[in-house]
């Protein structure tokens, strides 16, 4: 193994630079030469590729965002465009690559290692916890803590005007922020992707608390559930008080990391390289239980489930 490239792909989340500098320094440590890809797929793609050395990681533990940028590229999925960006990495000498994003960035960097032959690792890096194998992703506490902020600042406006407020909170199909949030930000309803939503109950929860004297309340839900600001139609029009909807969004995936998220990013990003040095492909990186380890990245993506969290539900739901 003499050099080997990184690329972020997909949504960008806090700590990405965070694992890119640990990848870069420590496959610089190792003697190996280590090569930038921007834009992710595309830019592989496009052969925007560029040599790194020390200094061209230096100052971004504390950036949020990606400094090799990043892209969703759905015509990755075709094998002739994987083929061409397997061939422009070998025409660099290139012959290893850490990608670091979700499961559809897992995906392509298992096809480069099954169908090319081509040494992958990939690195957990998004804000929505979702993914199978680990039990955080790099991004994941930076974008609560966002989250839980937004949200003590809702807290005191509703509180001022006696009002309800909703808070969107992204996720996908994924619950942990919106549950942790839920719970940190001491919010009265949590509706999550797991649970089947029904809008007449949670209006009928609502009206009886207020009957039972409550003056504000804080709702916090996942994306994609239902139209947040029909919801804060709908339940102004039955309880009677004014409800806002807050829609958080891309506010989530910016920011500086968080000590957790640089953290995590920087032992997943040295144990990438530690993996290639061993001869590793086609594995993930993931932290289990506080301990670093890897899978086979389609079984993972395949078969490992992330599981749901009742039992933060449950307490969130004990404590309003
Ligand atoms: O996967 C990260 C994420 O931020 C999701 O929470 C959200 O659904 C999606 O990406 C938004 O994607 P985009 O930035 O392409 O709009």
């Amino acid at each position: 193994l003499k050099k080997i490239a990184v690329l972020t792909s997909g949504g960008d989340a806090p700590g990405m630079n965070a694992a890119i500098r640990a990848v870069v320094r420590s496959a610089l440590a190792e003697g190996l030469e280590v090569y930038g890809i921007y834009d992710g797929y595309l830019g592989l793609y496009t052969n925007k590729i560029e040599k790194l050395n020390r200094y061209s990681v230096s100052d971004i533990i504390t950036k949020g965002g990606t400094f090799l940028g990043s892209a969703r590229f759905p015509a990755f999925k075709k094998p002739e465009v994987r083929a061409k960006c397997a061939e422009i990495l070998r025409s660099h000498g290139i012959d290893a690559l850490v990608v670091i994003g979700g499961d559809g960035s897992y995906t392509g960097a298992k096809l480069l290692t099954e169908e090319h032959g081509f040494p992958c690792i990939g690195l957990p890096g998004t804000i929505d916890n979702d993914i199978p194998g680990t039990d955080y992703t790099i991004g994941y506490q930076t974008a609560l803590e966002t989250a839980v902020d937004a949200i003590d600042r809702l807290r005191d406006t509703s509180s001022s005007h006696h009002r309800i407020s909703i808070v969107e909170i992204m996720g996908r199909h994924c619950s942990d922020l919106t549950v942790s949030a839920a719970i940190a930000g001491g919010c009265e309803y949590a509706i999550v992707p797991e649970v089947n939503f029904s809008k007449e109950e949670l209006i009928q929860q609502i009206e009886r608390s207020f009957q039972d004297g409550k003056h504000h309340a804080l709702i916090v839900i996942t994306e994609l559930i239902t139209d947040v600001h029909q919801l804060a139609k709908d339940i102004e029009a039955r309880v009677g008080n004014e409800t806002r909807a807050t829609v958080l969004g891309h506010v989530q995936r910016g920011g500086s990391p968080c000590a957790f998220d640089r953290i995590l990013a920087s032992r997943m990003g040295a144990y990438a390289v530690e993996l290639l040095l061993k001869g590793e492909k086609g594995r993930c990186v993931g932290i289990q239980r506080e301990e670093l380890v890897h899978h086979d990245i389609i079984e993972a993506i395949d078969k490992m489930r992330r599981p749901f969290k009742a039992e933060l539900l449950e307490v969130s739901k004990k404590l309003f």
